[in-house]
């Protein structure tokens, strides 16, 4: 089992790590300079959750990564360990390692978690998805589910996405194993066992494509205004934000978006956010990137709603981009050694109160 719950000290761990935080790479930092405050304790000035998408075998992997994500975030979201599929090898058993190392590492860190996800279409093992369940079998496999992986996690756990993905693109729900097998109930249900299991945490309904304007997130709007009017437990929407630079949400959309979602009572997160571009980066790409990034950050900001601003990986090594948009990456905003990037800069500039 991998272990990792030493804290990161708030030091540097190599040369990159040294430039990019001030410091010698000895650990001690130059006495005649202050260090540049982190994102991290910039964004605790402001209130805001910043976070990252994290995997325990990055952690493990060693270099950086660490020092990183502990030193920039003050939030971690497991990127794959707590779907259907990687936790649930069987039917009867539960692979915690992989998500006890990276909510371990948040705690002995001070960083907040956010778990990411419950029921989702996508990463769910083939002894779940293979079988004809009935109605009742199925029912009975997600609340077992949801139950034992919330209640593991109970006060530890910040926020759950608890539903994923469940509206299409063209606004209709989206088929899977769960609308086809239980019926578009399975929303409302999940939802009330995931707060039986932890009353204190928050419980999100999270999307993609459902930032600004348009259809889809209309349509997640609809749906989570119905589930406050069956008075279903849910505290807030979050806004995946996968975006490139050659299109992202227009911001005065995004504003509305997030203020309709406030108006009935709801929280806003930007859970996954990333910025793709084709590649090579070239530095027009790459300031068109921080412009992305600081812009959406900044409708965070004003927006009273909006708490928490995650993004889909700590650096370019770890994204997700490559392997599904090909000739794409370089989406975040540290590069694939961890160098920070124009859109780093951007960002502390935005909650330095920048413009
Ligand atoms: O861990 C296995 C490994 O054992 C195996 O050898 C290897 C062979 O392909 O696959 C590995 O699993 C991969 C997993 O990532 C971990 O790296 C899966 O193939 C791969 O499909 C999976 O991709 C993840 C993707 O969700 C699945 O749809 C990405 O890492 C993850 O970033 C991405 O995250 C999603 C959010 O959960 C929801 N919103 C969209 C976002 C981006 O797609």
């Amino acid at each position: 089992m991998l272990a990792l719950n030493i804290p990161v000290r708030v030091y540097c761990l190599s040369v990159a790590c040294a430039l990019l935080l001030g410091c010698s790479a000895t650990g001690v930092p130059p006495e005649d300079e202050e260090p540049e405050p982190s994102l991290r304790a910039l964004a605790a000035e402001r209130g805001l959750w910043i976070g990252a998408a994290a995997s325990a075998g990055r952690l493990a992997a060693g270099g950086p990564y660490a020092a990183v994500l502990a030193t920039e975030y003050n939030s971690v979201t497991p990127e794959n360990a707590l779907k259907f599929g990687p936790l649930r090898p069987s039917l009867e058993s539960f692979a915690w390692s992989e998500a006890d190392v990276l909510v371990d590492f948040a705690l002995a860190n001070g960083m907040g978690i956010r778990g990411h996800t419950l029921v989702w279409h996508a990463q769910n093992p083939l002894w779940l998805t293979e079988p004809n369940w009935t109605r009742a079998q199925l029912l009975g496999i997600l609340e077992n589910h949801i139950k034992t992986v919330v209640g593991r996690y109970k006060g530890r756990i910040t926020a759950w996405d608890v539903v994923n993905e469940a509206v299409a693109d063209d606004g209709s729900l989206r088929p899977s194993i769960w609308l086809d097998g239980i019926g578009p109930e399975y929303i409302e249900r999940s939802f009330r066992w995931a707060r039986e299991a932890d009353p204190d945490a928050l419980l999100f309904y999270n999307d993609y494509g459902a930032e600004g304007a348009g259809v889809k997130s209309d349509a997640v709007y609809a749906l989570v205004q119905d589930l406050i009017a069956k008075e279903v437990p849910i505290d807030g929407v979050g806004l995946q934000m996968h975006v490139s630079t050659e299109w992202s949400p227009a911001e005065a959309d995004v504003a509305v978006n997030m203020a309709r979602l406030a108006e009935v009572g709801l929280r806003v997160h930007v859970t996954e956010m990333d910025v793709r571009m084709p590649l090579p980066a070239g530095a027009s790409l790459l300031s068109v990137q921080a412009q992305i990034y600081g812009s959406m950050l900044e409708t965070c900001l004003a927006a009273s709603s909006c708490a928490s601003f995650t993004l889909w990986g700590v650096g370019d090594a770890d994204s997700w981009i490559p392997s599904h948009f090909p000739g794409y990456g370089a989406a975040l905003i540290f590069d694939a050694a961890y160098e920070p990037k124009p859109a780093y800069s951007r960002m502390r500039e935005v909650l330095q109160g920048g413009s």
